[in-house]
């Protein structure tokens, strides 16, 4: 009798330990431990990441087992972030993964975190519409570390196309967030107000780099010099106009956004066009999304909200297609902390 393939997902490379497992491809169980810690600092401290990460490896682990049903004798490998992403905090996955493969006797399975964000497109639920894109498709990869357009060729075979030659998006807005006082992380909150208000109301420059790359610190100095001069003359100017200041800015980020991967869309010919990563939460590039599907005859596909930002989920459906090319890791394998996409 064919036997079932289980795989146990670990992400830990941010600030958010996650576990989850997959049973012949569905998604049995997901469970997350975000760090509230971090709050206070205005974005992640590295050192307090790690040490809570050290904290909730266990209990994630233990929960996400014991929701979806499965023993840890039943499981048939281990996928596991083994980067890009912040050293200390892949080191706590990185390292609970290879003790727990190497006590069961299974193999390892390294992801890389962006692949894993590309490929959540493909988690599958039971009950739930299953719609996944076909390739090739366009996916844009939008987070708080990485902004990127990737040709997705098949689940083992991506290219980057474009990518931001400064900040990330989701840094752009936070950075935004920040000098208008929002807190960390400041994109929902971005959103929130984005909504109330006028998203013509102020222009910031908008960058012109040359094919398909970003650029986002001008666009983040631009509002930062601008708000400068507005509080000189007003010193309540953010708390009176922050919903307009909000939508302004969110706008000039999604059109930046969404310009460059309409023209690699059109000059590529594919019409299958996704998006992924924390950003992909936000309400204005969603609806963006959905305009350019109407106007360009695109096919969009946008994740649900518990798949956009980190989570174990996506590790474990890019394990388990890994599982199937028989593409194991060695024991010796170290974590890695560049952008890169194998
Ligand atoms: O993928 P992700 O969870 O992890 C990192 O790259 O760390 O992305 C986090 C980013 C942050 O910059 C956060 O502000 C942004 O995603 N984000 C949003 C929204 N929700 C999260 N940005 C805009 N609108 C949102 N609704």
């Amino acid at each position: 009798m064919k036997k079932d393939i289980i795989i146990l997902g670990i992400e830990s490379s941010c600030d958010d330990t996650s576990a989850a497992v997959i049973r012949d491809g569905l998604l049995l169980s997901n469970v997350t431990a975000s760090q509230a810690v971090h709050e206070s600092y205005g974005g992640v401290v590295p050192e307090l990441a790690s040490r809570a990460h050290q904290q909730n490896i266990v209990p994630v682990v233990d929960q996400a087992l014991k929701r979806a049903g499965v023993g840890r004798e039943e499981l048939s490998a281990i996928a596991f972030t083994r980067g890009p992403g912040l050293m200390g905090s892949l080191l706590v996955g990185v390292s609970f993964a290879k003790g727990l493969a190497a006590s069961l006797g299974i193999p390892m399975i390294d992801v890389n975190h962006l692949q894993g964000h590309v490929l959540a497109h493909f988690i599958r639920t039971e009950g739930e519409d299953y719609c996944p894109p076909t390739f090739p498709f366009l996916c844009l990869l939008v987070s708080g570390g990485n902004s990127q357009i990737v040709k997705v060729n098949a689940y083992n075979d991506m290219e980057i196309i474009g990518q931001t030659i400064d900040d990330a998006a989701g840094e752009a807005i936070d950075k935004a967030a920040k000098v208008m006082g929002l807190g960390y992380p400041g994109g929902p909150v971005i959103d929130r107000l984005a909504r109330q208000g006028n998203p013509d109301a102020y222009q910031f420059s908008k960058p012109h780099i040359p094919g398909y790359n970003y650029s986002f610190s001008g666009l983040k100095t631009s509002f930062l010099y601008n708000l400068r001069d507005w509080v000189k003359d007003d010193p309540d100017f953010i708390e009176h106009h922050k919903e307009d200041l909000a939508a302004s800015y969110e706008k000039a980020v999604v059109d930046t956004l969404m310009n460059k991967l309409r023209l690699a869309a059109r000059d590529l010919g594919i019409r299958q066009v996704a998006v992924a990563g924390g950003v992909s939460a936000n309400t204005g590039l969603r609806n963006a999304f959905h305009e350019y599907a109407k106007r360009y005859r695109w096919q969009v596909y946008i994740p649900k909200f518990g798949y956009t930002t980190d989570n174990a989920a996506m590790i474990a459906i890019t394990g388990y297609f890994k599982f199937q090319d028989r593409d194991f890791c060695p024991m010796e394998a170290p974590a890695y902390s560049r952008v890169t996409m194998k």
